[in-house]
């Protein structure tokens, strides 16, 4: 409804002492008397309402007074500053008009279990955890574009539907095309590596798929990459690319997303830390690391911490289930729920690391050279760490067949992983590329793949073939870790989860 008079929340500010008119959504609600206190939500920020019975009509101050969660209204007043309200201004309300009244919303202010809310995603997006995480990813999501846009990179739209794995083999979604099967894309990467032969430097950015078998907070089965692919690099430009490139999204969302980190409990310093350089460590480093005293130590301290988080969780838990018994006000009694169920979510979590530290200690010792890094053992190096580590040169058994070996160590690739710091884990994966016809040709071969499907790709070796490498960034991951927030799942819409599709 196209409304030349609408002011939005956010603009607020630019209105003190004027008469303004919003459109949103009730987020909440309460009455003292003769007063009512609105928060309403326009989708750019939440506003305080306060409407007294004195100055607006008898009839209007009982409907509002009804007026269920999320009912959709336009209410008009004058813009006040008020540095203790949410958002800092103030409505005081002369008028308003109900547009779509609502009642039994089912998502209360209080907190529901995963599994609900993921029933209701649909009305999930608008709490106010989900909007600042939304934002957050659109921020991120710009700023990805930006830095390759601004850096001379140009975007290729890669296929969807492939017949070549960029991956493996176990993780892929097969498509039944007119009869044939083919499968849903698991990296652009191999048609972005022919256009970095036409343009230089370029980049795919969209959604993949992995059929992988995982139900941890680090998986979806579709997710969001984006795959720069440079022509002439080599590893430590790529790790330098790297890191530019996930300092820049840092930045960008620390200039923009200020009021959102806040609302999240995100502490900026943090993110201010995320700049170049950073960490480097060889897998060499890191097998050394996991099995040595370092890890024995560390994981021994962090057990300790531990145990000490879960006895003051249990004496506040034991404090709140005191005072609920004592006589309280509704609010009161909701504002008391609403803690105990964080805090008991929180000690189910301190739990469950309890329980994992020594089988992640024992995985860690028991770690052999030539294996993959397991998600505890990216979990351990990145918790070593505040800033991001990249972890360079696996051993070649452990990865892609499109990686370059090293020609000056034997058994390893010139790959890379960047792992996010304290404890999130890997976000990028990245490497240069095989660009010996004859090498690529046999690692094919030996992979299990079929070649005729790999023609194509051998054809860049064929002809004109230079050094050259990438990387993918997974953005749910990046949010995720930028937002602090413990689940992949909630770091997009609408998320595809292995064991279930909600909405
Ligand atoms: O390490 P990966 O598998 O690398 C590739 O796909 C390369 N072809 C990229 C390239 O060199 N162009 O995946 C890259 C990133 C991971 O670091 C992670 O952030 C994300 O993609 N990712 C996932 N995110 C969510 N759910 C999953 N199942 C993911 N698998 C990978």
């Amino acid at each position: 409804m196209p409304n030349s008079n609408k002011t939005y929340i956010a603009e607020l500010k630019n209105n003190v002492g004027r008469q303004v008119t919003l459109s949103g959504w009730l987020y909440n609600s309460r009455a003292s008397g003769k007063i009512q206190f609105l928060i309403i939500r326009d989708g750019t920020g939440l506003c305080q309402c306060i409407v007294e019975k004195a100055k607006v009509a008898d009839e209007l101050f009982s409907r509002l007074k009804r007026l269920g969660q999320e009912s959709s209204l336009t209410i008009t007043g004058t813009v006040r500053a008020d540095e203790r309200s949410v958002g800092g201004y103030e409505l005081t309300v002369t008028d308003a008009k109900i547009v779509s009244p609502t009642t039994d919303y089912p998502i209360t202010p209080k907190s529901h279990g995963t599994d609900f809310l993921l029933k209701h995603r649909h009305l999930h997006l608008r709490s106010q955890r989900q909007w600042c995480i939304g934002k957050i990813r659109h921020t991120i999501i710009d700023a990805i574009r930006r830095f390759f846009n601004d850096n001379g990179f140009i975007l290729i739209d890669t296929p969807i539907i492939t017949a070549t794995a960029g991956e493996d083999l176990q993780s892929l979604f097969e498509v039944d095309y007119f009869g044939s099967p083919l499968h849903l894309t698991q990296t652009g990467q191999l048609h972005v590596e022919s256009a970095a032969m036409s343009f230089g430097k370029v980049y795919c950015f969209g959604p993949t798929f992995r059929a992988e078998k995982s139900k941890t907070r680090r998986h979806l089965t579709e997710f969001w990459m984006v795959e720069p692919e440079v022509a002439f690099i080599d590893l430590d430009g790529l790790l330098e690319l790297a890191e530019n490139f996930v300092s820049f999204i840092a930045a960008d969302v620390l200039q923009n997303n200020k009021s959102q980190l806040e609302t999240l409990g995100v502490d900026s310093a943090t993110l201010e830390k995320i700049k170049p350089p950073f960490y480097r460590l060889t897998y060499t480093k890191v097998a050394d690391i996991l099995t040595g005293q370092k890890t024995r130590d560390f994981l021994a301290q962090q057990l300790e911490e531990l145990k000490n988080q879960k006895q003051q969780l249990e004496t506040k838990i034991a404090e709140l289930e005191k005072q609920q018994t004592g006589q309280l006000k509704q609010w009161q009694k909701d504002k008391i729920a609403a803690e105990l169920i964080e805090l008991r979510s929180t000690l189910g979590e301190v739990d469950t690391r309890i329980e994992n530290n020594p089988k992640h200690a024992k995985l860690a010792a028991e770690f052999q050279w030539g294996k993959d890094l397991g998600g505890s053992d990216e979990t351990i190096i990145s918790q070593m760490h505040d800033k991001p580590v990249f972890v360079t040169h696996y051993p070649k058994e452990a990865k892609a067949f499109y990686m370059k070996t090293d020609r000056d160590e034997e058994g390893v690739v010139l790959n890379f992983d960047l792992l996010a710091p304290a404890g999130f884990g890997e976000i990028i994966g990245g490497s240069v590329r095989e660009d010996d016809y004859d090498l690529l040709l046999a690692r094919i071969a030996e992979y299990g793949l079929d070649v005729e499907n790999y023609r194509w790709y051998l054809d860049l070796r064929k002809y004109g073939s230079v050094p050259h490498g990438g990387f993918g960034l997974g953005v749910e991951r990046t949010v995720a870790w930028l937002t602090a927030e413990k689940h992949i799942r909630q770091c997009i819409a609408f998320p595809r989860l292995m064991d279930k599709i909600y909405i």
